[in-house]
């Protein structure tokens, strides 16, 4: 999955991920992880999610990752923001209001990058990334973050086999392997997520969960 593939996907406008509301199991279980007003929430593979407009309006600083420079532009306009944009390193930082965007490769980001973070929001990214990218993105986010962090991390499962990735079926049991090390996981929530994605039906996936876990670094 290099990098090519994502912007082409971007640049076709090939986005069935993206979503024009804001996720149910945010919503539901944000309020949850207790962060005051004013903290820092990292989002990960960000795309041009609503989601951190969401997090922003709750009072959250955003830093996002994305490899995608016509995801990031699409975000900030879509928010009626244009925003400053400058180069560091391997990376593009596009800053306005509660925003900050890494456009560059997650996997590149430098350590300083997320030390004030407080909480991490993954959906769609651990499920975007082929299992051995997997492996380095759990290690990477555990390394990158610091201490006292909660990841509110929302991943899928259908059978194994029925679409070729993304997205990604990753289970129960594979988020334990990658993250149980450093983090005691807790399942919120498994629903049934079938009916409400017409692209992965339309693809041929006949059966649908979506799990939302928390994440909280072992003591
Ligand atoms: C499935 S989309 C999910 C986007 C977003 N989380 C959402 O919920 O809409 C995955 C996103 O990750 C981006 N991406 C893929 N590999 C990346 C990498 N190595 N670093 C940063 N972004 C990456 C892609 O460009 C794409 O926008």
């Amino acid at each position: 999955m290099d990098h090519g593939f994502w912007e082409e996907r971007w640049q076709r406008g090939e986005i069935g991920f993206h979503q024009p509301h804001i996720h149910a199991q945010l919503q539901k279980f944000w309020p949850g992880l207790g962060l005051g007003k004013g903290s820092t929430v990292f989002v990960p593979l960000a795309g041009k999610s609503r989601d951190m407009a969401w997090l922003a309006e709750r009072g959250h600083m955003v830093i996002g990752a994305e490899l995608s420079e016509t995801a990031v532009r699409a975000f900030f306009d879509e928010s009626s923001l244009t925003p400053t944009v400058r180069s560091s390193g391997a990376f593009q930082i596009f800053e306005s209001g509660p925003y900050k965007i890494y456009q560059g490769d997650f996997f590149e980001l430098p350590a300083e990058s997320l030390r004030s973070v407080a909480a991490c929001y993954d959906r769609a990214a651990l499920i975007a990334l082929p299992p051995a990218m997997r492996t380095q993105y759990a290690r990477t986010l555990a390394a990158l973050l610091s201490g006292e962090v909660q990841i509110l991390t929302i991943s899928i499962e259908y059978p194994e086999g029925e679409i070729k990735g993304p997205p990604f079926s990753v289970p129960a049991g594979e988020v334990k392997a990658l993250f149980s090390d450093e983090f005691e996981i807790s399942i919120l929530e498994e629903r049934d997520a079938l009916a409400a994605s017409d692209n992965l039906k339309q693809r041929g996936v006949t059966k649908l969960s979506e799990t939302a876990y928390l994440l909280r670094r072992r003591a």
